[in-house]
């Protein structure tokens, strides 16, 4: 039988974070056996916010993100992994796809919405890139898109698309579903369990997020001083935010049932749970760094995957871009 389609992938702005890693790497890497798998660099969706853009950083910072995909485990031979922009047919593709969107769908995503208030002037970037990951997911044929939780409105938008442009144009995608895992979807921040842990809040937050490239001492820190409750609960039905988002890390690294984390802290209070996850998070970050560090070590060889990961992917991209020309006339 065919195996699935997978297809994902994370924007090249600014340094990873443990939710990425819990939310969407350490899956991607999990399954990477039994899918065949598509990884991509999104460096276009990375220019939605032109303010924040340094043209060598983002460069650089496709190359680093490239890197930390084959340092947490994605291995280059079994996974397609490339830069969006590198494959014309995605900004193609997304033109035609904007031309079939109603505006008010874009204007309803709530990342749009949180992400217009935090900048004073909005491109028309932001508002239209979810069209663009359309494109990106409908040009592979894919059926599972593995995300976070924040993600899925944007899937099921992409859903939408696809099928309005049939109604218009005649049946030419697959439909894809979004694919959340069970825990670790939504890690919270640590200095705040009401707000998701991400990207554009680390810069002016330490102790927000833990970077994937952060010393020991800097997670030592963060973790010992995240926001928990004045109690002992450890219990996670009955713990406090806070503590239910560290309880669920260490689940997720682990990969134990949350009875077995409950009963290793049980009667305890949350500086073992903190030091324990400290040993944890550190565990699965030195060897990565490790690799990190290797791979970066060899500039020309993480070219020659994207080199090829690119090519692999303009073959399929290119036959899905001539059924959308033959569709639509162009
Ligand atoms: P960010 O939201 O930090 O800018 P991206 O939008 O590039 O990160 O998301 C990359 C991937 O990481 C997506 O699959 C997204 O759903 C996942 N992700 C981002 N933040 C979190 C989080 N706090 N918890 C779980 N998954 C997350
Ligand atoms: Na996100």
């Amino acid at each position: 039988a065919k195996k699935t389609r997978v297809f994902s992938g994370m924007q090249p702005s600014g340094e990873l974070h443990l939710g990425n890693y819990v939310g969407a790497l350490q899956h991607w890497v999990a399954r990477q056996d039994e899918s065949d798998n598509i990884f991509c660099i999104v460096d276009l969706h990375a220019l939605t916010i032109p303010e924040q853009i340094d043209a060598r950083a983002l460069h650089d910072n496709a190359r680093k993100l490239a890197a930390l995909y084959l340092a947490s485990g994605l291995d280059p031979e079994r996974n397609l992994i490339f830069i969006q922009s590198h494959v014309r047919e995605h900004s193609e593709l997304a033109w035609i796809l904007n031309c079939a969107t109603p505006l008010g769908w874009l204007q309803r995503m709530t990342q749009f919405k949180s992400k217009a208030q935090q900048f004073e002037s909005t491109g028309t970037g932001l508002l239209i890139y979810p069209a663009l990951q359309a494109a990106d997911i409908l040009l592979y044929d894919t059926d599972a898109v593995p995300v976070g939780e924040d993600q899925r409105q944007h899937i099921e938008l992409t859903r939408d698309i696809a099928i309005r442009f049939h109604r218009l144009f005649g049946e030419v995608f697959k439909l894809p579903v979004a694919v959340i895992p069970e825990v670790g979807a939504r890690v919270m921040g640590l200095d705040d369990p009401e707000t998701k842990m991400s990207k554009s809040l680390a810069v002016t937050r330490p102790g927000h997020a833990i970077n994937l490239l952060d010393d020991e001492k800097t997670i030592r820190k963060a973790i010992m001083s995240a926001v928990t409750d004045s109690g002992r609960e450890t219990r996670f039905a009955h713990a406090s935010p806070g503590v239910r988002n560290l309880l669920s890390i260490y689940q997720a690294l682990t990969r134990e049932p949350m009875s077995a984390v409950e009963a290793t802290f049980a009667g305890q209070g949350y500086g073992a749970l903190k030091k324990a996850l400290v040993e944890v998070v550190w565990e699965t970050l030195r060897p990565l760094q490790a690799r990190y560090h290797e791979i970066m070590a060899d500039r020309a060889g993480l070219e020659a995957v994207l080199t090829r990961g690119a090519e692999r992917a303009r073959e399929i991209a290119s036959a899905t871009m001539q059924r959308v020309r033959d569709a639509t006339g162009v």
